[in-house]
């Protein structure tokens, strides 16, 4: 059997991977683990002034000793082109963009709206569904003419998918939608061995978890099995980057909880 170190510690050398939302929170973690095992990653993100901290995690990243390339695009994903220019933006970044391969998409970039149901209004929905999961879908989309065979597409969902937390009820329903897509999309892209997987985390901190009520990520922490404590960036991306490695190479349409037993099914 032939066996070569880097296939051990560095699985996805040479592998191109889009990580969106990568500028903060579980993003960054997903970006960071990815180039520390190997790939080359571009980093999306919307805001300007989060593009220090993306500067500042690109530093990072060209400083591990294997010096993975990174580059980053600045596009709003929730908007019907975003997703176009993230590649028009990372092609004009790399050496042969006639050639470009993209072998790992993380839809990770998403939003909450917090508000009870009989007040939700149609501008709430737009911003939930068209980033979380109109966004998720263009992306997908753009990036399926360059996805070599044997690529890899994780979606973020949340323990919130398959629990009806009250009071946030777009963020549930859009997680559930991209749960749908998850399962619809392994099946119509298994063929060349390209796998579609979700990850699901529970309360892990970050932006987005400041905005949520305390009661409901307190109730959460309170009955989580490991250690009735949230979840780390980290302990997330471990799952994400073995999905997208040579490893899992036999699990897709899954969601995998990542939520220390919180949810267990
Ligand atoms: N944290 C949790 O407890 C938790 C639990 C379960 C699931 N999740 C899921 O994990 C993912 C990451 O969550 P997080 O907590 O890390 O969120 P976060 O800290 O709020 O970060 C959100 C990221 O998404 C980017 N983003 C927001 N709107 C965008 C848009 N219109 N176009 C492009 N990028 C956009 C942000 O970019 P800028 O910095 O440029 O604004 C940022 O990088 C989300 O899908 C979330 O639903 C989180």
């Amino acid at each position: 059997m032939e066996t070569s170190t880097n296939e051990f510690s560095l699985p996805l050398q040479g592998k191109l991977a889009i990580v969106t939302g990568g500028s903060r929170g579980i993003g960054a973690g997903l970006a960071w683990e990815l180039a520390r095992r190997g790939a080359n990653v571009c980093i999306v993100y919307v805001s300007s002034n989060s593009k220090p901290a993306v500067t500042d995690l690109q530093t990072k990243i060209s400083q591990l000793p294997h010096k993975p390339t990174t580059w980053a695009c600045q596009a709003n994903l929730s908007s019907p082109t975003g997703a176009e220019e993230v590649i028009t933006q990372l092609k004009s970044q790399i050496h042969d963009p006639e050639n470009l391969k993209i072998d790992i998409l993380v839809n990770n970039a998403g939003i909450e709206a917090v508000n009870n149901m009989k007040d939700v209004t149609i501008e709430e929905y737009e911003t939930v569904f068209n980033l979380n999961v109109r966004g998720s879908m263009l992306m997908t989309q753009a990036v399926l003419l360059y996805l070599p065979s044997k690529g890899r597409i994780i979606n973020l969902s949340s323990v919130a998918a398959r629990y009806g937390f009250k009071g946030v009820s777009l963020y549930v329903a859009s997680k559930a939608a991209l749960e749908g897509f998850t399962r619809a999309w392994a099946s119509e892209l298994g063929e060349n061995g390209t796998t579609v997987n979700a990850v699901a985390p529970g309360p892990v901190p970050s932006d987005l978890l400041d905005k949520i009520p305390k009661s409901l990520v307190h109730m959460q922490k309170s009955t989580t099995p490991i250690e009735q404590r949230l979840g780390t960036t980290e302990e997330v991306a471990n799952i994400v980057t073995w999905l997208a490695g040579p490893d899992s190479s036999w699990v897709t349409g899954q969601v995998i909880s990542a939520s220390g037993g919180w949810t267990m099914y």
